[in-house]
């Protein structure tokens, strides 16, 4: 397995290869990214995957400094899975200036994650565009567990033409339910026995959703009551258009749970697909 710091030795690596998949991320890697990158090797025969924490993408208070990084470990989970190449630059290469060319993004970025994230996604889509510029891959994997991630960076590639097939994973779980998460880590072993029920709410409410039940507005407010109950703080937790990713309407069919939520002072988002 190759690691490369910077772009030219990458570049070089990759000049001749034609059918490249990518798998973005931001280390400390677990179950979850490793399905990513088990996907992407059915696709190509050439898979590179990047570390990289993205400053851009995190508010003024967020958790950049205190981010896990654990690039060794990360590196021998990859070697093992047989990723051909690493790419991990620092802040120096991807961002030698300040980035001063940003995406104007549409109205969905500023809805759901992005509400409560401002600036998250022109972030996101900024790097995403960076890391597709310099690797040129045939194909991206990208986790469901970020549904509006996933879906506006498809969006992206779709309106600026950029030639990459994207593709999404599903989300991969612990066996309570919980979507594994980077940031789990920072949950307390109470939390992390409440974390679960997250994923519960939005069960509960594809059954509900399933056995015909059309009041969304009222499994919504049931699911906040709740887990505010048990000491959640909710950002959002709402019944979308899987397609739009805008509020749903009862005749609607592709339909998404998603919910951004705290435990004291960690933040957890998830989503169920109906
Ligand atoms: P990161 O949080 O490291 O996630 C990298 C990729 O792994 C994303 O596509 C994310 O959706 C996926 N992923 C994380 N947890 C998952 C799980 N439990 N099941 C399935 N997929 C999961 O997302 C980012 O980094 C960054 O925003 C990035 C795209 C790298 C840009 O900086």
């Amino acid at each position: 397995m190759k690691i490369s710091n910077d772009i030219f030795s990458l570049r070089d690596d990759l000049k001749n290869k034609n059918n490249v998949a990518f798998v973005p991320t931001m280390g400390n890697l677990h179950e979850g990214h490793l399905a990513l990158i088990k996907q992407a090797k059915q696709h190509a025969e050439y898979v590179v995957v990047s570390i990289f924490v993205n400053r851009l993408q995190f508010l003024p208070n967020e958790d950049f400094d205190q981010y896990p990084r654990t690039f060794d470990g990360d590196c021998d989970a990859l070697n093992k899975l047989g990723v051909n190449h690493v790419f991990a630059p620092n802040e120096e290469i991807l961002y030698p200036d300040q980035q001063e060319f940003l995406l104007t993004l549409p109205s969905i970025a500023d809805t759901l994650e992005g509400k409560f994230r401002p600036g998250f996604f022109c972030g996101v889509t900024t790097i995403v565009l960076k890391l597709f510029n310099i690797i040129q891959p045939q194909i991206a994997i990208f986790g469901k567990k970020d549904f509006q991630q996933l879906h506006i960076v498809k969006e992206m590639v779709r309106q600026l033409n950029i030639p990459i097939k994207i593709e999404g994973c599903e989300i991969i779980r612990a066996s309570d339910g919980l979507a594994l998460s980077s940031r789990n880590g920072y949950l307390t072993e109470n939390q992390r026995n409440e974390a679960c029920n997250l994923y519960h709410s939005l069960q509960k409410i594809k059954q509900e959703i399933n056995a015909g039940n059309k009041s969304f507005d009222t499994l919504q407010e049931a699911a906040i009551n709740n887990l505010s109950q048990r000491g959640w703080k909710i950002d959002y937790l709402t019944i979308q258009n899987r397609n739009t990713l805008r509020t749903a309407n009862i005749k609607d069919k592709n339909l998404i749970v998603l919910a951004a939520a705290w435990l004291g002072k960690t933040r957890l988002i998830d989503n169920i697909e109906i």
